[in-house]
């Protein structure tokens, strides 16, 4: 079953009830990836959850465990104002034969708030193209989640000097698909694939010039207005040693943290430099 062009339309056109953003959020976000078995989530969200009163109220944290423990998590999460539930993923597909897969209406169901979208291991080891995690977006947005929209250049294409056309390229096709309205939902991660898992991390001064650029296009696209609200998180081996130095940068909004996110005190350490 495919999605017809009618529902694209409808999503074009379709009004959210909350309101813009003028000042935009500073989010620090844990993808666990394929990591923890239930016991150990329970004991990493317990210890999230302890060490909460720890991190700014006007800091979101973002926890995206495996989709098994996401119902664990909701229950502890309940009557966190600042704690909020994400996904690593979900399908290009509203519902149906898609054996394994995970819809966004589901998610939200759970109380899911964010899903991760276009992740480069997702594009990498699952063949996701910019019209797949397009796709994604538009369901995600129309189901309420707040989709984590990630983007980010290769090695030989940094090498090449082509990161910000390449990052430009993935926006159009994803993002800047949609209105301004729609786009103030999403939050961009830019995360450059070469600092991904390698403990190799971008220099603040690097990661600030692609989050500006980043800037400059929302703005161009939408407007001043749209482009100051919309948080544009940094990820790639972002750890409590270098994580306030990324965050002093006036663009940088936060991070999208993989392996570090793994020990409750290290990702609350995170979340404290914002
Ligand atoms: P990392 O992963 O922090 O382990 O580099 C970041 C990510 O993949 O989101």
């Amino acid at each position: 079953m495919q999605i017809g062009n009618c529902l694209f339309a409808h999503l074009l056109i379709c009004q959210f009830c909350y309101p813009m953003s003028t000042s935009r959020k500073k989010i620090a976000a844990g993808n666990w990836k394929m990591n923890t078995t239930l016991p150990e989530a329970q004991e990493l969200f317990e210890a999230i959850v302890r060490m909460l009163p720890d991190v700014s109220h006007s800091t979101s944290v973002v926890v995206a465990p495996p989709y098994p423990f996401i119902p664990v998590a909701s229950k502890l999460f309940r009557n966190q104002n600042n704690l909020f539930m994400a996904a690593q993923n979900c399908s290009s597909e509203e519902m149906g034969a898609f054996t394994g897969e995970v819809s966004a209406e589901m998610l939200r169901s759970l109380a899911v708030q964010y899903v991760i979208l276009g992740h480069s291991e997702r594009r990498k080891y699952f063949n996701e193209t910019g019209d797949v995690i397009y796709r994604k977006l538009a369901l995600s947005l129309k189901y309420s989640l707040r989709p984590i929209c990630c983007v980010g250049e290769s090695l030989k294409q940094r090498e090449a000097g082509e990161q910000k056309d390449v990052v430009r390229e993935q926006l159009e096709e994803t993002a800047f698909m949609f209105d301004a309205r729609q786009v103030g939902k999403i939050v961009i991660a830019y995360e450059p694939v070469w600092a991904i898992g390698t403990g190799k991390t971008a220099t603040p001064e690097q990661a600030q010039d692609m989050h500006a650029h980043i800037r400059t296009l929302l703005t161009d696209r939408y407007g001043k207005e749209a482009a100051e609200g919309i948080s544009i998180l940094y990820g790639g081996s972002c750890n409590s040693r270098n994580a306030a130095e990324l965050f002093k940068c006036k663009d940088i909004d936060g991070g999208l943290i993989g392996g570090a996110s793994l020990k409750a005190e290290e990702f609350i350490a995170i979340a404290q430099s914002l």
